[in-house]
């Protein structure tokens, strides 16, 4: 009568002797999801830690639709390495230096990211040359392994000039540094990078494209399941249920798992305790391409 939790994992399944309140707070809060694609990249990146010390250092260009999971992944990656305090020397260790590129490329604000990343009092008048020099010595100073640049493309956005002035601060930051540089971006990023043949050589690719109705995408959904903590099993891998989850998200990971949290939140408010047709026909759902389209006042 509802007691078999073999659908869910355990610490789910916990949450269903919990208060309905406390059930949807659970369903809506953030969780990672290990899908192979992400732990093949993940496994890049510890790769490119390990790398030794060179002049002439790898990279990484992660490239991937929007809502996609680029900037989880990473961030995931940075749990796994975080900063360290230094007992007995001066400075902290950073071994992974995470960072949001500024919306406009001014490699001014590009330094400022940087030593507000490091809480590193800086003037913000100050030339960038100058900025450049502090933020190499401090990123020395603790110990930089590896920089993440998230947002990428803005920076190589703009003119031709500003695309080019930027690609030289991240071939000088790796070569001063070196360390990997890994940008996260999207296909503009990508297309800036390959103007520059002397750094589209050392950037490897790793995409995090669009999910395809395929096999991966019904494991996918069978984890979901067991995440989402409901009395009675969904079978959402059953085609017709797996075909219109996939046509509602249109397939990116950040709009399957929206789609099935508030699916799993409306299961619950209305006691049907399962994901079917009729709870996903039930809950306001716009298709992403339509909500792109729609004009904003
Ligand atoms: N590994 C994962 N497990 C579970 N959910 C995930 C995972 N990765 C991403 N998501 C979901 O997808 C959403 C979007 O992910 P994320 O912000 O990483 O996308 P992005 O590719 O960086 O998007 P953008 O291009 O807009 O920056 C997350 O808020 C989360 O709900
Ligand atoms: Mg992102």
């Amino acid at each position: 009568m509802g007691d078999d939790t073999s659908h869910l994992f355990q610490k789910a399944a916990e949450y269903l002797a919990r208060g309905d309140q406390e059930r949807i707070a659970y369903i809506r809060s953030p969780r990672w999801i290990g899908y192979p694609r992400a732990q093949k990249v993940l496994k890049q990146l510890e790769t490119l830690l390990s790398y030794p010390a060179s002049h002439r250092m790898p990279n990484l260009l992660i490239v991937g639709d929007t809502n996609n999971g680029k900037t989880m992944l990473v961030k995931r990656f940075c749990g796994q390495h975080k900063p360290q305090d230094n007992p007995t020397g001066e400075a902290a260790v950073v071994p992974v230096l995470f960072l949001q590129a500024p919306p406009v490329p001014d490699e001014g604000r590009f330094y400022n990211a940087i030593l507000e990343r490091l809480f590193a009092p800086y003037k913000s008048g100050d030339r960038a040359d100058r900025k450049q020099f502090q933020a190499i010595k401090l990123l020395r100073e603790v110990g930089l392994k590896m920089l993440i640049i998230d947002e990428i493309h803005h920076v190589l956005a703009g003119s031709m000039a500003k695309q080019k002035a930027f690609l030289n601060v991240i071939k000088y930051l790796g070569n001063e540094l070196e360390v990997p540089i890994v940008g996260v971006g999207t296909r503009d990023a990508f297309r800036a990078i390959q103007t520059d043949p002397q750094l589209s050589n050392r950037f490897d690719h790793a995409l995090l494209p669009r999910w395809a109705n395929d096999d991966d995408f019904l494991r996918l959904l069978a984890t979901f399941e067991r995440v989402l903590p409901l009395r009675y099993p969904s079978v959402l891998i059953d085609g017709s249920l797996a075909d219109k989850i996939y046509s509602m998200s249109e397939g990116y990971l950040g709009e399957i798992s929206r789609l099935l949290v508030d699916a799993a939140v409306a299961a619950v408010e209305s006691g049907q305790e399962r994901i079917d047709k009729r709870v996903l026909d039930s809950i306001d759902w716009v298709p992403p391409s339509e909500r792109r389209k729609e004009p904003r006042e």
